[in-house]
């Protein structure tokens, strides 16, 4: 028996594309992570008392001793991110409080609501810390309206490797803060394999069967 086959299939330049690119995740304060899930931690000396949401109404607090009805500001809760903000007023005589988190990349931007002059309890201002280091301050200018999503500190290039930002209160300055949402950028790398030059080639291949031959012994019928 004999036969012949013709084949051969050569694939030249097989290259994996490695490619890096930015993208936005957001981190609500209070549906978390847009990706991970993971939420804010607000943390709080216990002479504050817990942070409000826009679903909150008035609530009695027990701070430095005192009993004091506290009744969170009305916002209008459909301008904010996600329809939610978390809020908290301190005053300089109370402890320390802020609103920490983790996010894995490059850059990362922070959005307060902020209240106008008319309604101000106290100022917002809050120190930034990324990493335990101080990177920004914000400190409210005058306000004439209700300011939704407003940038108040950003940094970027940042390595791009798991991060803490810790947003604080300013020692000893009374002041209202309303937490929204923030933003991260993260860099996906985007892999795609191209295949360029594909030559199917067909050449002298042979291959010979001689002497094909089976022999089946002692093939028994079990009944
Ligand atoms: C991410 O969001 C920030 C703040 O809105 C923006 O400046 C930046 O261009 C965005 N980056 C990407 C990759 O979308
Ligand atoms: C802000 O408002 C206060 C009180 O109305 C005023 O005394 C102060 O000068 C204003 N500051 C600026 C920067 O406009
Ligand atoms: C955030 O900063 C406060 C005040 O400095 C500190 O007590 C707290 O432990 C910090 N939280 C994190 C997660 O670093
Ligand atoms: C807060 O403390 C800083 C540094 O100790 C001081 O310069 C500033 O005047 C103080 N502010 C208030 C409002 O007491």
């Amino acid at each position: 028996m004999r036969s012949t086959f013709f084949y051969a299939l050569l694939i030249s330049s097989l290259c994996p594309r490695v490619t890096p690119h930015p993208s936005n995740r957001t981190i609500d304060d209070q549906f978390g992570d847009s990706v991970t899930g993971l939420k804010p931690d607000f943390w709080s000396s216990p002479y504050i008392g817990p942070w409000d949401t826009q679903s909150l109404g008035c609530k009695q607090i027990v701070a430095g001793g005192f009993t004091v009805e506290d009744c969170p500001l009305a916002l209008d809760a459909t301008q904010a991110f996600m329809g939610t903000y978390s809020s908290t007023t301190r005053y300089a005589y109370q402890g320390p409080l802020g609103i920490s988190m983790q996010f894995t990349g490059t850059a990362i931007y922070v959005f307060f609501t902020l209240v106008d002059d008319t309604n101000l309890i106290n100022p917002t201002s809050a120190n930034f810390l990324v990493d335990d280091e101080l990177l920004g301050t914000f400190t409210q200018p005058n306000e004439t309206d209700v300011r939704y999503k407003a940038l108040v500190f950003y940094q970027t290039g940042l390595p791009n490797t798991l991060h803490k930002l810790n947003i604080s209160n300013i020692y000893n300055v009374s002041t209202y803060l309303n937490f929204d949402y923030a933003i991260y950028t993260v860099i996906i790398d985007d892999i795609s394999v191209a295949i360029d030059d594909v030559n199917l080639a067909i050449g002298d291949v042979s291959v010979t069967i001689d002497d094909f031959s089976v022999t089946i012994d002692d093939v028994g019928v079990i009944d």
